[in-house]
């Protein structure tokens, strides 16, 4: 059993599918693991690292592709990367499915089978395999450093002898994985915090870590979790009450941090122009929403604005990628726990259970088609009238 380890074609990921400690763990399973050149570098990791734990370095993407049963990647490989992959080998990455139906079918063509690690049921069994919320926990706490960094002044109050530093006040809008790890830092930096979301649990979560809880608590709201534990998108009504409330509450802060999201469907605005132009000259906002169409108005992907009224509204990309070792070591972590589940140990070969509900939610592609439910192209046939 081969197992390859590829290195990020895009500019955008500096992280890596294997960690020196994942790599030892394959190879304690039996595996033979591949990993091409470099791939590690930019989270930290030499080849030195990977090889002093039993891996083989191999020159290129291709060559680690070859002949391997399993190939681990952070972002879906580009099909063409998969030219010589060996047909019904697994390919497990963070696979960005939605609107990509097209680079879907042309994995499929490969004869690979695709795993979007992203899709993992948040149950119990795969919680450690949950990359959503591996990730977004980085996320939070680096929003916070990042708003640290761009803040002209400090988080904590100071009383010192040439006078009195205010605390910094820290608003998080969506208070889930992110959310409450960006509430839990600010907190730590010696931050007033507050937040908000449209989930009546995430009340309690915020309030244990030291934040207010800021909220419309009207029917609506106490009926806003889906069954999954996700936010439900709102009312019209319930948005604009919302939105007057947090317009008065942003008006006084000095961080905004936002990470309001809703599966499957564009990211939530909840910060209007008029709102940013009603913060002092200096604030900041980071939207960790920015790659899913944003919660600020007129966040930039991949850029900090300077708005009139001087306040900076910051959309870097990846931010997980933006501690690229630690978020490389849990993402590895995360992948291991999910491929040991692939494994038979007694034979020491891959024994995929195609019935098991963690392959099912999670497997796009199969016999060089696309199998997902949510994302199989429609069968035009099947809906055609009788003739
Ligand atoms: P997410 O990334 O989909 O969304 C982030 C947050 O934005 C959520 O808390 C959501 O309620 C909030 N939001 C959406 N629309 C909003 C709006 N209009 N205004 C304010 N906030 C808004 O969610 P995430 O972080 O992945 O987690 C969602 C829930 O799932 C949380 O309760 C989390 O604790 C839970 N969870 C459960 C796990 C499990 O294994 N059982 C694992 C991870 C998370």
């Amino acid at each position: 059993m081969r197992i390859a380890v590829v290195k990020e074609s895009s500019d955008l990921e500096p992280r890596v599918a294997l960690s020196s400690d994942t790599a030892k763990r394959f190879a304690a399973l039996g595996a033979e693991v591949v990993v091409a050149s470099g791939a590690g570098l930019r989270s930290g990791i030499l080849d030195a690292d990977y090889a002093a734990v039993a891996a083989t370095i191999v020159p290129s993407n291709a060559e680690a592709i070859s002949g391997s049963d399993v190939i681990l990647a952070v972002r879906r490989p580009e099909a063409g990367e998969l030219a010589g992959v060996k047909p019904g080998a697994l390919v497990i990455a963070i696979a960005d499915p939605y609107g990509h139906e097209a680079e879907l079918g042309a994995i499929a063509a490969t004869g690979a089978s695709l795993f979007a690690m992203e899709l993992m049921p948040r149950i119990t069994r795969a919680q450690v395999m949950d990359v959503l919320s591996s990730q977004a926990n980085l996320a939070g706490y680096r929003a916070v450093v990042d708003a640290a960094g761009e803040f002209g002044r400090a988080f904590p109050m100071m009383m010192t002898a040439a006078g009195t530093v205010p605390a910094a006040r820290v608003f998080v809008m969506g208070a889930g994985v992110a959310g409450l790890q960006a509430v839990a830092t600010a907190r730590r930096l010696g931050a007033v915090v507050s937040a908000t979301d449209v989930r009546p649990a995430a009340k309690e979560q915020v309030e244990s870590l030291g934040g207010k809880f800021i909220a419309v608590e009207d029917e609506e709201f106490k009926q806003a979790e889906t069954a999954g534990g996700y936010a439900k998108a709102m009312s019209a009504e319930y948005q604009a009450k919302q939105a007057a409330l947090v317009a008065s509450h942003i008006a006084k802060q000095d961080i905004v941090i936002t990470t309001a999201l809703i599966p499957g469907r564009p990211a939530p605005k909840l910060v209007s122009a008029a709102m940013v132009a009603s913060m002092k000259p200096g604030s900041v906002l980071i939207d960790l929403a920015v790659e899913r169409g944003g919660n600020v108005e007129g966040a930039v992907p991949g850029e900090v604005v300077t708005t009139a009224n001087g306040a900076k509204i910051v959309g870097y990309l990846n931010v997980p990628g933006r501690l690229a070792a630690t978020s490389s070591q849990l993402y590895a972590k995360n992948l291991y726990a999910f491929v040991e589940t692939l494994i038979d140990k007694t034979s020491k070969s891959l024994a995929v259970k195609w019935d098991d509900e963690l392959v099912k939610a999670t497997l796009l592609t199969k016999d060089g088609a696309v199998v997902h439910p949510s994302f199989k192209p429609a069968d035009v046939a099947a809906d055609a009238p009788a003739s």
